[in-house]
């Protein structure tokens, strides 16, 4: 059955966070635990994806996970002692907000092995996600809880039959920061057609001040690719 536009069908249903990058830009902090758990005014980054995902249809979010993993196992897992003490005390609102984390989505828990970089990880959730469309969330990009960006992504995947990656416009000066998408327009406002992606250009070869951040609605063929692509810069 095709999908349109008010189609209430759930194309993407599960939602693959790799959380398992050395973090070696935030050291300190990242000696002992993933940089997806620095907190982000009062919840850790990757509390604030996983919403994320849930609140796009999701509610079956698999974490990559590296060493230190033990930390986001036990932030998306009941306390009960913790859980009990609270209602003891009647702190109905901070109860809430511990079982708040368990209860957002189901959330598995994959090991990648070795830090190969982002595709690898990703390559790792095959078995999970099987031969379905599946979205990726980074939690180095955090998305405004208002912005409906990853279900319009997933809308467009379902018009398109394609592969929908995040793009943000950022000053031509900050490009060379980013990978950079070359693009066509569309007869969609908010969608151009990408035609070249190059990583992190000097302002002056970049294609467009379109950056791709940490978003993505991949179609299954993804794992194919990853599998046929040779590792590039630092063996990842
Ligand atoms: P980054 O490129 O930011 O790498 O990863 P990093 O290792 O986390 O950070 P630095 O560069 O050492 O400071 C982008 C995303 O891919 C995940 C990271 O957790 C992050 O969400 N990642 C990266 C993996 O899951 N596995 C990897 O082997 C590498």
């Amino acid at each position: 059955m095709s999908s349109t536009k008010h189609s209430t069908v759930r194309t993407v249903k599960k939602a693959v966070i790799p959380a398992a990058g050395l973090g070696t830009r935030f050291l300190p902090a990242t000696k002992a635990m993933p940089k997806e758990m620095l907190p982000i005014v009062d919840k850790p980054a990757i509390q604030y994806v996983v919403e994320e995902a849930a609140h796009a249809g999701m509610d079956d979010v698999l974490i990559i996970t590296g060493r230190n993993k033990d930390n986001l196992i036990n932030h998306f897992d009941s306390v009960p002692e913790l859980e009990y003490t609270l209602q003891r005390k009647g702190d109905e609102g901070r109860l809430g907000k511990v079982h708040e984390s368990s209860e957002l989505a189901e959330v598995h828990f994959l090991r990648q092995g070795q830090p190969l970089g982002l595709g690898h990880a990703v390559g790792r959730a095959r078995q999970h996600v099987g031969d379905e469309s599946f979205a990726v969330l980074l939690g180095d990009d955090l998305i405004d809880a208002r912005d409906p960006l990853l279900s319009r992504m997933i809308e467009v995947h379902d018009n398109e039959a394609a592969t929908v990656v995040a793009l943000m416009e950022v000053p031509p000066e900050s490009i060379h920061l980013y990978g950079c998408a070359a693009v066509q327009p569309t007869e969609e406002d908010d969608v151009v057609r990408i035609t070249a992606l190059v990583e992190k250009p000097d302002a002056a070869e970049a294609p467009s001040n379109l950056a791709v951040i940490g978003r993505y609605v991949l179609r299954g063929e993804i794992f194919d690719i990853i599998d046929r692509l040779e590792p590039g810069r630092g063996g990842e």
